[in-house]
């Protein structure tokens, strides 16, 4: 078939800017198959921005005349305002975001539109541009974690006293602050928080002048594009800078890492809205209903905050089985990074932003949390109080372990053990020192750094309001 029939039968779409090549068309199912745009297409202010600092290189390197860089200056700005307002007209023939926005250049600038790629491949242009989404999700990303954190810091600030039984192995362990507990998840976003600032830094590199794998053939100042785009560093090997998805897996790997911190928190909110636990209740505004059970009241905020977890890791298990065959340089393998990505990251923000609204709605029973304080899981403070009357703690444990199970045995409180009972097991002990074991002084003497004590954890909160402001 000429190429002049090929042209003239598929007028309804664009020329593919490969199209000298080729003899016949591409299929239509080949183009359904191919096309990127549905998911890239969220790239176009990246895109264009990249476009933007391209051009002023070109014309640096006298490979433009400064009016040619104007013009084609002008119809960039002019396409991103309708990609903008949504007036941009996708063609069947779009491969990618990136062929629709230079075909719609040409379109409204004309022959110029064809001297925006010199020096450029698609394979810098989208290494280019996911590293600019990157860096933008990135603090997005971290703005979602503060958020969270000062809703943690609030609901702790708000119970400051109010003690719950800790547990290890899901049995109750030993007594701990409210304020302690949600702490805990304000450290793990911490280090999370830490892990999207390295993810940046790393990222922090210009891919494009690699071209498609050698390097641009042309004097391209890529110094001058890195600062002009607010790139630290410039990438220093073409063939990596086009294959390289490492930081879309430090991305992926710093995202799952935070959605499994998220769904321990939801997996708590669960647990603690049962009425076997009792420590929450939802408020409606966060609550659902069974359709069939008049009486239930669901926590599935929480529920899909743990379930979309598995999105998030198979999000990077995904990518990383995408990359691991992969020979130098670029493979079209790689498009597939994209739409794990955008993916991973509106989830993971979504959740984000859910729980750091429901957290400050939910109430705190805290009469209810007291009361499931206090008891047996005061018996590690009877061997304290041996310990410090001078008994090896493992003999302690011993000797404590025999009175729990007396009080099983018995149904008597650890208080309210009798004289005769105690000197029978532990002659060291007076009953009036067990009377006063009590959850408030059981958190008390936790007082080292990062315990449980009222004033450690006031400490504690002090700093991390502080972060989180940060
Ligand atoms: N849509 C492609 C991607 O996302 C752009 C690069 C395509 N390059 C190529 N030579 N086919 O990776």
């Amino acid at each position: 078939m000429s190429r002049r029939a090929v042209r003239g039968r598929r007028a309804d779409v664009s020329a593919k800017a490969w199209a000298g090549r080729f003899d016949a068309p591409t299929a239509r199912i080949v183009e359904e198959f191919t096309s990127s745009l549905a998911v890239d297409r969220a790239l176009y202010p990246h895109d264009v921005a990249g476009s933007r600092a391209h051009v002023k290189a070109l014309v640096r390197a006298k490979l433009l005349t400064p009016r040619e860089g104007r013009r084609l200056d002008a119809g960039l700005v002019r396409v991103l305002a309708e990609l903008d307002a949504g007036r941009f007209r996708v063609l069947p023939g779009d491969e990618d975001i990136h062929m629709a926005i230079e075909r719609r250049l040409t379109a409204l600038i004309g022959p110029l539109g064809g001297k925006l790629h010199t020096g450029r491949s698609r394979n810098d242009q989208v290494a280019l541009d996911l590293r600019l989404w990157l860096r933008a999700e990135c603090a997005a990303v971290d703005t979602a974690l503060a958020a969270l954190q000062r809703a943690l810091v609030r609901v702790a600030r708000r119970h400051e006293r109010a003690i719950l039984p800790g547990y290890t192995h899901l049995q109750r362990a030993q007594p701990v602050l409210l304020a302690h507990h949600l702490l805990a998840y304000h450290e793990m976003l911490g280090r999370d928080r830490g892990r999207f600032h390295d993810c940046r830094a790393r990222a922090d590199e210009l891919p494009l002048g690699a071209g498609a794998l050698a390097g641009a053939g042309f004097p391209l100042d890529r110094p001058y594009v890195a600062k002009l785009l607010g790139f630290a560093r410039v990438a220093r090997n073409s063939m990596d800078a086009v294959a390289d998805r490492d930081a879309a897996v430090e991305f992926l790997a710093g995202a799952a890492i935070a959605a499994v911190h998220l769904s321990r928190l939801a997996e708590e909110l669960v647990l603690w809205a049962t009425e076997e636990f009792g420590f929450v209740t939802l408020p409606d505004a966060f609550a659902t209903g069974s359709s069939m059970m008049p009486q239930k009241k669901n926590p599935d905020v929480a529920e899909l905050v743990r379930g979309r977890t598995g999105r998030v890791v198979g999000a990077l298990v995904a990518l990383l089985t995408t990359l691991k065959g992969l020979p130098l340089a670029y493979n079209r393998d790689l498009q597939e990074d994209k739409a794990l990505l955008f993916d991973a990251a509106a989830t993971l923000r979504g959740c984000l932003d859910v729980l750091a609204a429901m957290l400050p709605a939910l109430r705190f029973e805290t009469a209810r949390m007291a009361e499931a304080a206090d008891g047996l899981l005061l018996a590690t403070d009877v061997a304290d109080a041996l310990v410090e009357r001078g008994v090896p703690f493992r003999r302690a444990h011993e000797i404590v372990g025999a009175l729990v199970r007396h009080c099983l045995a018995t149904g008597t409180g650890l208080r309210d053990l009798d004289a005769a009972t105690l000197r029978r097991h532990a002659p060291r002990l007076d009953p009036a020192l067990l009377r006063g074991l009590t959850p408030a002084r059981s958190v008390a003497r936790r007082r080292v750094l990062g315990g449980t004590a009222p004033a450690e954890v006031r400490r504690q909160l002090i700093r991390a309001s502080r972060e989180a402001r940060a």
